[in-house]
């Protein structure tokens, strides 16, 4: 109610205000205006008076008849404005005067103002009965004639005329008031109405018109449905983050600026078969798996080191080619690396010291002088072509993996002012680990060129600024989990990786039911065995060895698993030039065909190992056949399979289990999750997964797959690319006000 009166006084208070102010202008203008009007009234009919009567009273005068003279007197004063008169000598002796004459009134104080040559005086005069107008006028000529005469003229009327008129005038302006709140209160209504119809169709999206003065509204309308369907899809379920979401964050957060990556594998290869055919192939790798759809969003050019023997020939002079094939979403470049310093960079510093170094696996890193010569070469190259290809001086780089520890560092030399997103996709390790490498200071000066450094895990980011601390000079701000270093600033902070949802390869793949009958007729089983999968590079992190152990075990516990379960090993060869890969090449042939042997019977082999390359829709075709999916890496930043492997049943059937050692255990808590070294609980995780009622299978992968639709590969590339913008506007920032500083010096 109270609200209601306020508002009412807001809409009205301008007009009563004028209203008011307009009526106190006019009754003050009126009772000045009547004021005059009267005095030069009075005074005219006072002289008018004195004029009719100055003969006839100098003649009675002369005559010596004062009762005569008083007659006279009396008769002048009966007209009714007239109220007293009095004659008065030249000196200011009182003559005569008539009944009612104020006594106050004195004619010695008058005498000087109607002096001789005067034209007479008027004024108001207060008497105790009230104000009077007096006008003083001379009468005879000689000095025996009465001096002057006195007028008196009661106000009273004057005064009850102006009242009238004020009391007229007020009622008239409170109607006016009243009249005039009850017409703004209708017309605001009816306007209102309208008004408020024409938004209403507008924001519904009717064909109103849009007002000018809607402006204002729909502006910040339209800013708050964009805010908050974008804070409804970070909360809502599957599919919030979107390629479209993505594109669009680049554009609002870093003006649509071009993306650069680098990252040594590339995403597609082009490779001349024996026969003589080109064709493309994928190639079996995490970081391609998440960056490939996250370049398809944001475009722009992707750097990589061309591997594929069809390579130069299919791409232009400065090996460029359009990517993905067929769809032309972003450029990729592709980079030579000399054979020498590939062996060197690659095969050497990456692979036979940083890998062995960040994951726990127990092969001992090799660090050579010449191939941290190759590293530091090859990130150079790849540094240059980023400058290369930068259009401005503030692109977004997105810089990929432990090949590239001393490209951000060597861009920002270069590129002081870009964007350098930097990932590391694989584990960091402990402090005392990470000094094991002889140049672990320049690795880590290379990564704080990053604007931002992101990990895994924040075990991992922990390590790396454990590892700061110990080995550089920096100052280590922890509750902005940010590294300074010369006055640079880089976030480190977790950036769990993930894959784009829905899967690309999920497309082509057939029906559950189709795969699970085709994998098992491929393999002659029987269509009701069971079945097994690991998916993974040859790679002596990937626990393949302990995994087959498990299933030993497995078949050692349950015998009535023999001949109706099958484990299907999809395991690509992988950096075979290393002597510890060729080693666990062998080794794992060897395990593979020792039990095989001891448990293999009439045509079934408990364990199918496939060593050759699968396409994406070949390795989702196995997710979708199989019962139970082993992800057992020993050490692991992520592993994607195990998101892959629940991205791909959208049956909601299919058991996950998972290595406690891997970055994916932290969030895919809704899996089997184990210790892979532990083979008896691997075994086990197998027995109960076999086992597992169909309901919970349903249960468990619902909720994983919830998870992963959410925090999907674009999400993670969102969250990148924002706090990028935001230490971009930061720098600025800085900058501007480091500008305003010197231009005040
Ligand atoms: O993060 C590790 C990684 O770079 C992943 O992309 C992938 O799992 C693997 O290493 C690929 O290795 P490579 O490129 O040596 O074949």
């Amino acid at each position: 109610m109270l609200r209601s009166i306020a508002r009412l006084l807001r809409l009205v208070a301008p007009f009563l205000a004028t209203v008011g102010l307009l009526a106190w202008a006019i009754l003050g203008l009126l009772a000045f205006v009547n004021g005059r009007w009267v005095e030069k009234d009075a005074a005219s009919r006072a002289r008018l008076v004195v004029d009719a009567a100055r003969d006839e009273v100098v003649e009675r005068w002369e005559a010596g008849e004062p009762a005569s003279l008083q007659e006279l007197l009396d008769r002048v004063t009966r007209d009714e404005r007239i109220s007293a008169l009095a004659l008065c000598g030249a000196d200011g002796t009182r003559i005569m005067q008539t009944e009612c004459f104020p006594a106050p009134l004195g004619c010695a104080a008058l005498a000087p103002l109607v002096g001789p040559g005067s034209q007479g005086w008027s004024g108001r005069v207060d008497v105790p009965s009230g104000e009077v107008y007096v006008t003083a006028l001379p009468v005879g000529e000689s000095g025996a004639s009465p001096g002057f005469a006195v007028v008196v003229q009661d106000l009273a009327f004057a005064v009850r005329r102006e009242r009238l008129v004020r009391e007229a005038l007020e009622l008239f302006f409170a109607v006016l008031a009243i009249a005039g709140v009850v017409a703004t209160v209708a017309g605001y209504r009816f306007s209102f109405r309208d008004w408020t119809l024409d938004l209403r169709r507008l924001l519904l999206g009717g064909g109103a018109k849009r007002r000018p003065e809607f402006q204002p509204l729909l502006r910040d309308v339209e800013a708050l449905v964009a805010r908050l369907a974008s804070e409804a899809q970070d909360v809502s379920g599957r599919g919030a983050f979107t390629p479209a979401r993505l594109r669009q964050t680049l554009r609002r957060q870093l003006q649509g600026e071009r993306v650069i990556a680098i990252s040594h594998r590339e995403p597609f290869i082009h490779e001349r078969t024996a026969s003589g055919a080109v064709t493309v192939r994928h190639p079996p790798s995490g970081l391609v798996t998440a960056l490939e759809p996250v370049m398809r969003a944001c475009s722009g050019v992707w750097i990589a080191h061309g591997s594929g023997s069809a390579d130069w020939e299919t791409a232009d002079r400065r090996g460029r080619i359009a990517g993905p094939p067929g769809e032309a979403a972003y450029t990729l470049r592709r980079l030579r690396i000399p054979e020498e310093e590939g062996r060197g960079f690659y095969y050497g510093f990456s692979n036979e010291g940083l890998w062995p170094l960040c994951h726990l696996v127990h092969t001992r890193p090799l660090f050579r002088p010449e191939d941290w010569d190759a590293y530091q070469r090859v990130n150079r190259r790849f540094a240059d072509a980023v400058v290369e290809e930068a259009d401005g001086p503030d692109p977004v780089v997105l810089v990929q993996d432990y090949q590239f520890a001393l490209a951000p560092r060597l861009i920002r030399g270069r590129l002081p002012r870009a964007v350098i997103l930097t990932f590391w996709h694989i584990p960091w390790p402990n402090a005392e680990r990470a000094a094991i490498c002889p140049w672990h200071s320049e690795l880590i000066e290379g990564l704080l060129g990053s604007s931002i450094l992101g990990f895994q895990t924040q075990l991992h980011c922990n390590n790396f600024v454990e590892s700061v601390d110990r080995y550089l000079e920096a100052r280590i701000d922890r509750e902005r989990q940010a590294v300074v270093l010369r006055g640079e600033t880089t976030l480190v902070r977790p950036y769990p990786i993930s894959i784009e949802w829905p899967p690309r390869a999920l497309r082509d793949v057939p029906p559950v039911a189709e795969c699970r009958a085709a994998l098992r007729a491929e393999l002659g089983l029987r269509a009701d065995a069971q079945i097994g999968l690991g998916v993974d590079r040859l790679d002596y992190t990937k626990g393949i060895e302990e995994r087959f152990l498990a299933v030993e075990a497995l078949l050692q516990m349950r015998p009535d698993l023999r001949g109706r379960f099958t484990f299907v090993q999809v395991a690509p060869p992988s950096r075979s030039a290393i002597a510890s890969y060729r080693e666990l090449d062998r080794n794992v042939t060897t395990l593979v065909e020792r039990i095989n042997a001891r448990f293999g019977r009439g045509g079934w082999l408990p364990i199918a190992l496939r060593r050759s390359h699968h396409e994406p829709p070949e390795v989702f075709r196995h997710y979708r056949a199989a019962d139970f999916c082993h992800v057992g890496s020993l050490a692991d930043g992520m592993n994607l399979v195990a998101k892959e492997f629940v991205a791909a049943r959208d049956d909601g059937r299919g058991v996950l289990i998972l290595s406690s050692f891997t970055g994916a255990a932290r969030e895919l808590s809704e899996a089997l999750v184990v210790n892979p070294y532990d083979t008896t609980q691997s075994a086990q995780a197998m027995a109960a997964a076999l086992e597992m009622p169909v309901e919970e299978q349903q249960a468990r992968m619902t909720a994983m797959r919830m998870f992963v639709a959410e925090f999907n590969v674009y999400r993670w590339a969102e969250r990148m690319l924002v706090d990028g913008a935001r230490t971009r506007r930061s720098v600025r920032l800085r900058e501007r006000l480091r500008q305003a500083a010197g231009m005040e010096d």
